[in-house]
């Protein structure tokens, strides 16, 4: 029931003990085929783990603790749509989605890939018809503008994607992501936007998130300065399982893309939750994702544990959480058009992950989920990279670097480059005090001046990285990199024996944001809160203009 048993976690914190001290410096000066050791090719993608606290023998070790939790075991399941999220009854079948092989994947005794079928050329029908102009608005114009209005993983991944494959944009069509309740974010949307030209896409997994409803409901009435209510039709579409909800909102159900239970929020980009994508990029464009999701499904699937990225990827998060106690993990992307990159992977595994619960219902005594972060090279470094270089955390990096950029500004990708590799060589190498007096003296300091100055410029070093090495930010690689880490996440919450596909812990504020709502919207008692709570609303009250 908890790792912590397990001879081979065991077998770990005796190793750990032995090996905390040891220096990635030395090892690669003892060794110089550490970099083929610890790296790993599947196609154009490279991980390079070698500038991590390992030695073959931790590898060995971390391997036979996968192997004793039925690692492969656990996989097989989540792909034959076993019921793996058992707090909701549900198969965990995102990488159906994006089974390009076509291979039957059973649910309840039910083949779900023509469901899949169906409604990736219903999108298609639907993308094409937008594109060639078939599909026009009221007032007869082709439809410019795309705004989806959903929340959580029916905004980040589609908002991710769309960002990241933005070379790839279809010429006279622009994406928006409308998310928060914030009436901020819809107001300065829309206040670019013709009604006329405009189309909605409402994604919601449940078509009952408060912040999405109350967003489209105000898009809906935004438009209806401008169209009538016949004209909805040709400007609203939905993404949803909640076909009932849709028809009540009031868009046609022939116009709504269906998804399943089966697929978490945080995992649908894949699925109908992606037709902004399709609509900014082509569905060709979309299917090259799915394709790239679906190469790194077969790789997870069948390399041996030693060879298979998510699961060394996975277990290495493992060594520093549960060994090293590293708190977070950054990862940063050194290509611009990454930028959602790390949000996107922030809900992914910090709702997966975030949890104190095992699978069977028992609160657990160590460590799960990393607070996940960062923001893309070159930014990051002239900001938080002092503190990861010197502060007093453990924080493991991983580094994304495609080779070409789609804008090849002159020395613009060389440079972000050599900073890339320059940030993993400097946490692993460090500066030593020996190092920094002899800069020191060549720059003319001496005696107190010189002692004074020089622990301040000493980098302890030894610090881990990963770097992601690929040739090009196409859709295919992104669809590899984020199939990557949901299997990374998946990984880790399997040696953690925690249900990685629910999300129990976003309820209670939800709940109670209802209670507090009228208390707010009307000057009665305010009903029962603590003295902190009341006193805020009561302030809120008076503020208010
Ligand atoms: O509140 C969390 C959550 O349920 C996420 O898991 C989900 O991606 C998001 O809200 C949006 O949910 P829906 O697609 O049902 O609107």
């Amino acid at each position: 029931m908890t790792p912590l048993n397990i001879a081979e976690w065991q077998s770990l914190d005796r190793h750990y003990s032995d090996i905390k001290y040891l220096s990635m410096r030395e090892q690669f000066a003892l060794d110089s085929g550490r970099f083929e050791r610890f790296s790993i090719r599947s196609g154009d993608l490279l991980l390079d783990y070698s500038k991590n606290r390992i030695t073959q023998e931790t590898i060995d070790k971390l391997i036979a603790l996968a192997d004793a939790v039925n690692i492969q075991e656990w996989i097989e399941r989540m792909f034959s749509g076993d019921q793996i999220n058992h707090t909701e009854g549900r198969a965990v079948l995102h990488t159906a989605l994006r089974n390009r092989s076509n291979t039957p994947v059973m649910v309840d005794g039910q083949d779900v890939m023509p469901q899949v079928n169906a409604v990736l050329d219903k999108m298609a029908a639907f993308c094409e018809q937008v594109h060639s102009g078939k599909w026009l608005g009221f007032s007869n114009k082709k439809i410019t503008d795309i705004v989806n209005i959903g929340i959580g993983g029916s905004d980040l991944g589609p908002a991710m994607i769309c960002d990241a494959l933005e070379p790839y944009g279809i010429d006279g069509i622009q994406a928006h992501f409308v998310s928060n309740v914030d009436g901020t974010d819809l107001s300065t949307t829309l206040e670019k936007l013709n009604p006329e030209t405009t189309l909605f896409v409402v994604a919601s997994k449940t078509f009952t998130t408060q912040e999405t409803i109350t967003n489209a409901q105000s898009a809906r009435n935004w438009f209806l300065k401008a169209g009538t209510q016949a004209d909805v039709a040709k400007h609203f579409v939905a993404v949803s399982t909640n076909a009932k909800e849709v028809a009540k909102f009031g868009i046609d159900t022939a116009n709504m893309f269906e998804i399943w239970d089966w697929v978490g929020g945080r995992y649908s980009l894949w699925s109908a939750i992606g037709l902004p994508i399709a609509l900014y990029v082509g569905m060709d464009n979309f299917l090259r994702l799915l394709d790239g999701g679906h190469e790194m499904d077969k790789h997870f699937r069948t390399k041996p544990l030693a060879e298979n990225i998510p699961l060394i990827m996975g277990m290495l998060g493992i060594w520093y959480i549960n060994f090293f106690n590293a708190q977070t993990h950054a990862i940063v992307p050194y290509d611009h058009s990454l930028a959602r990159f790390p949000s996107h992977m922030q809900q992914l595994d910090m709702e997966s992950n975030g949890k104190f619960i095992n699978r069977q219902g028992a609160r657990i005594s160590y460590k799960t989920g990393p607070v996940i972060w960062g923001t893309p090279g070159t930014n990051g470094q002239h900001a938080y990279f002092q503190l990861i270089h010197q502060g007093t955390q453990l924080i493991p990096v991983d580094f994304v670097l495609p080779v070409n950029s789609h804008y090849p500004e002159c020395d613009h990708q060389s440079i972000l480059l050599a900073n890339g590799l320059a940030q993993s060589e400097a946490l692993m190498k460090g500066k030593t005090a020996e190092e920094v007096r002899e800069e020191l003296v060549k720059e003319g300091y001496e005696g107190k001046a010189l002692d004074a100055l020089l622990p301040h410029k000493v980098f302890p070093g030894n610090r881990p990285s990963n770097v992601l090495l690929f040739p090009k930010l196409t859709p295919e690689m992104l669809g590899q990199l984020v199939a990557l880490y949901e299997h990374k996440v998946f990984v880790q919450g399997v040696i953690w024996n925690i249900n990685s596909f629910d999300q129990w812990g976003v309820e209670l504020g939800k709940q109670l944001a209802k209670a507090i709502l009228p208390d707010l919207q009307s000057n009665a008692e305010i009903s029962v809160h603590d003295s902190s709570t009341t006193e805020l609303i009561r302030l809120i009250r008076t503020l208010r203009q």
